[in-house]
């Protein structure tokens, strides 16, 4: 009997994590593997800039059912999710569903189909932050207490998973599927328009991206950072891709320094393009962390924690923690060129994605998935 897996991405940040996964998983499939997946969107960013573009960038086929749920509280976001998955499930026999990252979507998507007894498996399973003010540390927790098998992108994250009591032979370390994309996608990168229109230069400018309910949700406090990345660039432009979140608080601030340049969202090949060429980023997103380590680009985190200590350990990544006021040595380290340099993290190597889905041939042949065991 064929092992059906449901794959499941609701966010920008899922795309380029799922997309290797399902290519691995077509490859098993075509030599022979009786193993069929199917994907479902849920719906959780839905703007063409925020979804539609990255399955067209990164390949990705079209959903085989996209969920619409998008927008509302955490609550009625993760309710509505949880409600259409079932529905789905229901209609579509599955012997493993497969969740990525942190979101809120990977939560939803795991309670409802442990409650029908079905094996749950967590990519990128085991991050910490111990930050629980982030919606993201308690999908995290929530997901890693009840999944099954878990794929790691650091022997941290699987030790974390352990000390939880989940036991060795559930801990799969694969490496980052998320590298696995942009390893795949370094000669696709495309120049975005606004190279031009801002007569832009290679490691000529910064780049800056924030979209925590930390830093944005207060206008007065995303108003200090932008006036001190501003102050601290100095004849330096930056670059400030604006998230839909971010856009809100936007709305009610004045102006921006005169050096900051608010961009839409943009699309993958862009924006690594951008990253690749940059002399430094500001961000406050874990992804980010993780690409600049691996293009080796000076990196300050808006953050007070991080659930990927190896970017700091090893990559380019500092976190700024609460004083705001170390930005301007930061900023100016960039642009002086003196950023200490990285070295890539174990595993971190493009092949994340077969290793997942080698672990997943080794659990049906094992007989730990799919010929009818709904339990791990
Ligand atoms: C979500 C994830 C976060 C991830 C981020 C990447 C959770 C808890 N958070 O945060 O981990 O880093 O995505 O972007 O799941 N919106 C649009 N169009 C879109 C997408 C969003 O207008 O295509 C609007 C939503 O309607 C909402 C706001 O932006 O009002 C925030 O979106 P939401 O998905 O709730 O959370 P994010 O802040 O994007």
């Amino acid at each position: 009997m064929d092992v059906e897996i449901t794959v499941v991405a609701g966010a920008r940040p899922n795309f380029m994590k799922v997309a290797p996964i399902l290519s691995a998983l077509k490859r098993r499939r075509e030599s022979g593997c009786p193993i069929n997946h199917r994907l479902v969107h849920t719906g959780q960013h839905s703007s063409t800039m925020m979804s539609d573009t990255f399955f067209e960038q990164l390949g990705i086929p079209s959903p085989d059912v996209n969920l619409n749920v998008s927008g509302g509280s955490h609550a009625r976001q993760t309710a509505e999710i949880m409600m259409a998955f079932e529905a789905d499930l229901e209609k579509n026999p599955t012997d493993l569903v497969i969740v990525v990252g942190d979101i809120n979507s990977t939560m939803a998507a795991t309670i409802v189909a442990k409650k029908l007894c079905i094996p749950v498996a967590h990519v990128e399973g085991g991050l910490r932050s111990g930050d629980m003010t982030m919606p993201e540390e308690i999908n995290r927790k929530v997901t890693d207490s009840i999944a099954d098998f878990f794929f790691t992108t650091s022997k941290n994250a699987s030790e974390n998973l352990i000390r939880e009591g989940i036991g060795e032979e559930r801990v799969f370390f694969v490496g980052n599927t998320m590298i696995d994309s942009l390893l795949i996608n370094l000669d696709k990168l495309e120049r975005p328009r606004l190279w031009n229109d801002l007569n832009l230069k290679e490691r000529g400018y910064l780049l800056l991206t924030l979209h925590r309910p930390a830093n944005v949700d207060s206008p007065a406090l995303l108003n200090r950072i932008l006036e001190v990345v501003s102050r601290s660039a100095g004849s330096f432009p930056v670059i400030f891709p604006v998230h839909p979140r971010t856009q809100k608080s936007m709305e009610e601030m004045s102006t921006t320094g005169t050096n900051i340049f608010r961009v839409d969202p943009m699309g993958y090949l862009e924006f690594i393009y951008l990253l690749k060429n940059s002399k430094g980023v500001i961000t406050d997103s874990g992804g980010i962390t993780e690409e600049a380590t691996v293009l080796d680009i000076p990196c300050v985190t808006a953050r007070t924690t991080t659930e990927r200590p190896e970017t700091v350990e090893v990559g380019t990544n500092v976190l700024l923690g609460s004083k705001i006021d170390s930005l301007p040595g930061y900023i100016s380290e960039m642009i002086a060129g003196t950023w200490r340099k990285a070295s890539i993290p174990e595993l971190w190597d493009g092949n994340a994605a077969d290793r997942i889905a080698d672990a997943i041939v080794g659990l049906w042949e094992s007989g730990r998935i799919g010929r009818g065991n709904s339990s791990a």
